[in-house]
C-alpha cells in the first residue's frame, strides 16, 4: 500500500538484527581471545560469519593472521539490486524454487533511464522503451517480497542511504558503488548477481578476509573544501588499484565534522581505488540523518550500542586496533581537487589546475556542468550549489554552459522543490533530469553542438570518468569535482577558472567573486515524500503473482538449469580457442550495447569471448573449426553446442580479471564450455566459474600452455574422483593433438573446496541449492 500521509516504512525489516550480531561478536571474542583489538570493519564482518570458529582459525596461524588469509563465509543482512543487474540475479533466484527471499531485498530502477530533455519527457520515454524489463522486475519483486522502487523513485545508492543503510548492517548490492552505504556505518559490498543470489537464498557468501586501510581524519573542512575532496585527494594518493583487497576504514577526530551524506560520498568513491568497501564509525552526525529519514528507533539502538564498552561495541573500532596500512588527512588544510580526465586517480589540487590545463593542453572551455547523481545529490550538496547560484544570480550572471541537475531520489527532489532550490536552478537555466543515473551511466543524449569525436571538457560531481562513460564520446574529458566547484565552473565556462581566487565580470561590467558556499546539512522542515507513485511495493511476498516473461522477448529469457556433472571424467572435450594475452571479463562478455541483453542468456551469449586474441594467429574473435573453416568464437561455440560437442578454453594469466560480471561465467557454460585451463585466474571470476559448474584448472607448469592448441581433444583424468572427494586429489588432462594424433599428459592445479565440488557435481551452485530446498 502506498500512502503519503506520514510515510511509515517497515522499520522492522530495515533494522539490522542487533541482538543476533552482538551475540555473534561475543562468540568472535571467545574464539579470538577477549584482549584482541579489532577494527570496526572486522567487528561488523566477523559478526556476520556463518561459523566464526571455522573461519577465523582455519589457515590463519590460530587467528593471528586473519586479514588477507581467511576465507570468510558471511551471512549478509540485506540485498539491493539495480535494474540492469537485478535481471540475471532474479532469473537465477527463480531457479531455486523458493517462495520468498531469505533476507530483505530491494530493486531500484535507475540505470535504464535516459537523461536528455528533463525528467518530464525522459522518464515516460524510458519506461516505454524498457517496459518489459520493468514489468518483469516488478512482478518478480511482488512474488518474492522484494521492495520494488519504480523508475523515477531514485538512484539505488541514494535510496539505500535514505531507507536501508544503518550502522552495523552488512549488505550486498549488485552495483560497484554499493559502498555508499558505508557513510552510515554499514559494510556494503558491490557484487555480481550470482553473489546476491547467495544471500537471497541464505547460502553463505564467500569473501577472502580483506586487509584494512585506516584513514585518520583530523581537523575540519572549511570554505570550499567538501567531503568529495577527501576522496578525490585520497584517490590521487592510492591510485585506481591502491585499495584492492582492502576495506577503507575512516576514523579519528575529523569524522564527526562531516555530515552523514558527506561520509556517504567518500565511501561511494572508494570503489574508484578498488577497495572492497569503505566505512565510517557510528557518529553523532548519523543521528539527525536517521531521524529525518523515519528511522529514530535505529538511531536509538545504534547510540546505545556505540556507547557501550569496547568488548560489546560493534559500531566503533577498539582503542588500539591496528590497521594494515594507514594514511592521515588533515581536513583543515584540504583544498578542492579536480580529478581526471579519463581516470579518477589523476588528482590535481584546484590551485594548480589551471596550470595543468595549459601543460596538458586540455580544453579551456567547459562544455557542460553536471551535478547530483548517486555520489553527490544530498540536501547539503544541493543547498551549497544553490547558494552559489543565488550569489551569481544576484550579480546578474547566468551559467556560461549547459548545467544539469540530477536529484538522487524522489525524496530529495520533492524536498528541493518545496524549498525552491530547483526553482533557483531552473531560473538560472539549469535542467533538472530524472531521479536516475542518466548521464552518469552513459544515458546522456547531448543536445548541444558537441558531436562524437569533438575534444571537450565537462565538469561533473559524479564518480567515474572513463572514456565515453557519460555521452559515448571518447573525446569528452570528464573532470570530477565537488558539486560546488562544478557549479562555479559552469558559471565561468572556463577550465582555468579558480573560484577561490578569480573573479567573473557581470553583464554590467562589475567584478564578481563567489563567496565560499554554505548550505544546511538537512532540510529544516524535514524531507518530503514526493510522488506516492514512487514509493516501494510491499515487502510481503505474494506467491500468487505471475512473473511476467514473454516467450518471444529478446531481452528476457527464463533460465534452464544446467545438467549435472556426468558420473565419470569428462571425455572428448575440444579446445574451442586458445587465448593469448589479457582476457578480462569484458573480453569474455562485452558491455556497451550488449547490456540490453543482460536478462537473456541465449542472446547475450552471442558476445562470448569476442574480444579474445587467437594465440595461433593473433586474430581477434576468429576461431578455426576442425576443417579449417573460420567463424566468430560465439558462432563456433554455438555450432559445437548444436552438434553436442563440449569444449574448453585455454588461456594465459589472470583470466577473468576486471569486474564480478557473472555473465562471463554463465555464457561459456551455456554454450557448452566445461573447463577453462589457464596459467592463472582472477579470484572472483574463478569462483564465479565454479558457481556455474565450469571447472577452472591452472597449468602446474606454465610452459605446458605451449603443448595444447585449438581443436585438440581433451579428457580429464582424476577430475571426477577429486570432485567426489571434496577437492582432494590430482587432476590431469590428456591431450590428443588434432594435427598429429599424438597424446600428451598435462598436470594441472585447482582450488576446488568441498562446497565448490558440490556445485560442479550438481551442475551449478543454484542447482545444488534447488536440490537442497526440494530434495
Ligand atoms: Fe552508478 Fe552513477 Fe548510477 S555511479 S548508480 S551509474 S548514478
Amino acid at each position: 500500500t502506498k500512502s503519503t500521509a506520514g510515510y511509515s516504512p517497515d522499520i522492522e525489516s530495515r533494522t539490522p538484527p542487533y541482538p543476533k550480531l552482538l551475540k555473534r561478536l561475543h562468540e568472535v571474542r571467545r574464539v579470538l581471545g577477549s584482549t584482541r583489538q579489532l577494527t570496526l570493519a572486522e567487528k561488523i564482518l566477523y559478526s556476520h560469519l556463518d561459523n566464526p570458529e571455522e573461519a577465523l582459525l582455519t589457515n590463519t596461524d590460530n587467528g593471528s593472521n586473519i586479514r588477507g588469509n581467511a576465507n570468510l563465509k558471511l551471512k549478509p543482512d540485506r540485498v539491493a539490486m539495480q535494474d540492469a543487474s537485478a535481471q540475471m540475479a532474479l532469473l537465477q533466484f527463480m531457479t531455486c524454487n523458493l517462495p520468498s527471499t531469505a533476507v530483505p531485498a530491494s530493486i531500484h530502477c535507475d540505470h535504464m533511464i535516459v537523461g536528455e530533455r528533463g525528467a518530464d519527457v525522459d522518464l515516460p520515454e524510458s519506461i516505454k522503451g524498457n517496459k518489459e524489463v520493468f514489468d518483469f522486475l516488478e512482478s518478480a519483486a511482488k512474488k518474492y517480497g522484494i521492495e520494488f522502487w519504480p523508475p523515477g523513485a531514485g538512484i539505488i545508492h541514494q535510496t539505500v542511504l535514505e531507507n536501508y543503510a544503518a550502522p552495523g548492517l552488512m549488505m550486498l548490492g549488485t552495483d560497484s558503488h554499493t559502498p555508499n552505504a558505508g557513510g552510515l556505518g554499514a559494510i556494503a559490498i558491490g557484487v555480481g548477481g550470482a553473489d546476491a543470489v547467495d544471500a537471497l537464498v541464505d547460502a553463505p557468501w564467500e569473501l577472502k578476509a580483506p586487509k584494512i586501510l585506516g584513514v585518520r581524519l583530523e581537523g575540519q573542512l572549511n570554505g570550499w573544501a567538501s567531503p568529495k575532496d577527501v576522496i578525490l585527494a585520497l584517490a590521487g594518493k592510492l591510485t585506481v588499484r591502491g585499495g584492492t583487497g582492502y576495506i577503507i576504514e575512516y576514523y579519528g577526530p575529523g569524522v564527526d565534522s562531516l555530515s552523514c551524506t558527506g561520509m556517504a560520498t567518500i565511501c561511494n568513491m572508494g570503489a574508484e581505488v578498488g577497495a572492497t568497501t569503505s566505512l565510517f564509525p557510528f557518529s553523532t552526525r548519523h543521528i539527525p540523518y536517521l531521524e529525518s529519514t523515519h528511522r529514530s528507533s535505529i538511531a536509538l539502538q545504534a547510540q546505545t550500542i556505540a556507547s557501550s564498552p569496547s568488548l560489546v561495541n560493534m559500531l566503533r573500532a577498539d582503542e588500539d586496533a591496528q590497521y594494515d596500512e594507514s594514511i592521515t588527512i588533515n581536513l583543515s588544510i584540504l583544498e578542492p581537487h579536480v580529478n581526471g580526465p579519463f581516470t579518477p586517480d589523476l588528482s590535481t589540487p584546484l590551485s594548480v589546475f589551471a596550470k595543468a590545463v595549459k601543460t596538458n593542453n586540455w580544453p579551456e572551455t567547459v562544455s557542460a556542468g553536471l551535478i547530483g547523481s548517486c555520489t553527490n545529490s544530498s540536501y547539503q550538496d544541493m543547498a551549497r550549489a544553490e547558494d552559489l547560484v543565488k550569489q551569481a544570480n544576484a550579480a546578474g550572471l547566468k551559467p556560461a554552459t549547459d548545467f544539469f541537475i540530477t536529484p538522487g531520489s524522489e525524496q530529495i527532489r520533492a524536498t528541493l522543490e518545496r524549498d525552491s532550490t530547483l526553482e533557483t536552478f531552473e531560473d538560472a537555466g539549469g535542467i533538472v533530469l530524472a531521479n536516475a543515473c542518466g548521464p552518469c551511466i552513459g544515458q546522456w543524449k547531448r543536445t548541444d553542438n558537441v558531436v562524437k569525436g569533438d575534444h571537450n571538457a565537462i565538469f561533473t560531481s559524479y564518480n567515474r570518468n572513463f572514456r565515453g562513460r557519460n555521452d559515448g564520446n571518447p573525446e569528452t574529458m570528464n573532470f570530477l569535482a565537488s558539486p560546488e566547484i562544478v557549479t562555479a565552473m559552469s558559471y565561468a565556462g572556463s577550465t582555468t577558472f579558480n573560484p577561490l581566487t578569480d573573479s567573473l565580470t557581470t553583464p554590467s561590467g562589475a567584478t564578481f567573486r563567489f563567496s565560499p558556499p554554505t548550505g544546511a546539512e538537512l532540510p529544516a522542515s524535514g524531507f518530503e515524500i514526493g510522488n506516492p507513485e514512487f514509493l516501494p511495493t510491499s515487502a510481503a511476498p505474494s506467491p500468487e503473482t505471475e512473473v511476467v516473461v514473454s516467450p518471444t522477448s529478446d531481452r528476457l529469457a527464463l533460465l534452464e538449469p544446467f545438467a549435472p556433472f556426468p558420473e565419470s571424467d569428462l571425455k572428448g572435450l575440444k579446445v574451442l580457442y586458445k587465448v593469448t594475452g589479457k582476457c578480462t571479463t569484458d573480453t569474455i562478455s562485452a558491455a556497451g550495447p550488449w547490456l540490453k541483453y543482460k536478462g537473456h542468456l541465449p542472446n547475450i551469449s552471442a558476445n562470448t569471448l569476442i574480444g579474445a586474441v587467437n594465440a595461433a594467429t593473433g586474430e581477434v574473435n576468429i576461431a578455426y573449426d576442425f576443417d579449417g573453416s573460420t567463424s566468430g568464437i560465439p558462432e563456433l561455440a554455438q555450432k559445437w553446442k548444436d552438434q553436442g560437442l563440449e569444449w574448453l578454453v585455454v588461456a594465459e594469466d589472470n583470466y577473468g580479471e576486471g569486474s564480478a560480471r557473472e555473465h562471463a561465467a554463465l555464457q561459456p557454460r551455456y554454450l557448452g564450455g566445461r573447463v577453462i585451463l589457464a596459467k592463472s585466474f582472477a579470484r572472483i571470476h574463478e569462483t564465479n566459474l565454479k558457481k556455474q559448474g565450469v571447472v577452472p584448472l591452472t597449468f602446474a607448469n606454465g610452459e605446458d600452455y605451449g603443448k595444447i592448441d585449438a581443436c585438440d581433444e581433451v579428457d580429464t583424468v582424476g577430475l571426477y574422483d577429486t570432485l567426489k572427494n571434496g577437492g582432494e586429489g590430482e587432476i590431469r588432462v590428456k591431450v590428443k593433438k588434432a594435427k598429429t594424433g599424438e597424446e600428451v599428459m598435462i598436470k594441472t592445479r585447482h582450488t576446488l573446496s568441498e562446497d565448490q565440488c558440490g556445485f560442479i557435481l550438481a551442475g551449478s551452485a543454484l542447482n545444488l541449492l534447488a536440490k537442497m530446498n526440494h530434495p
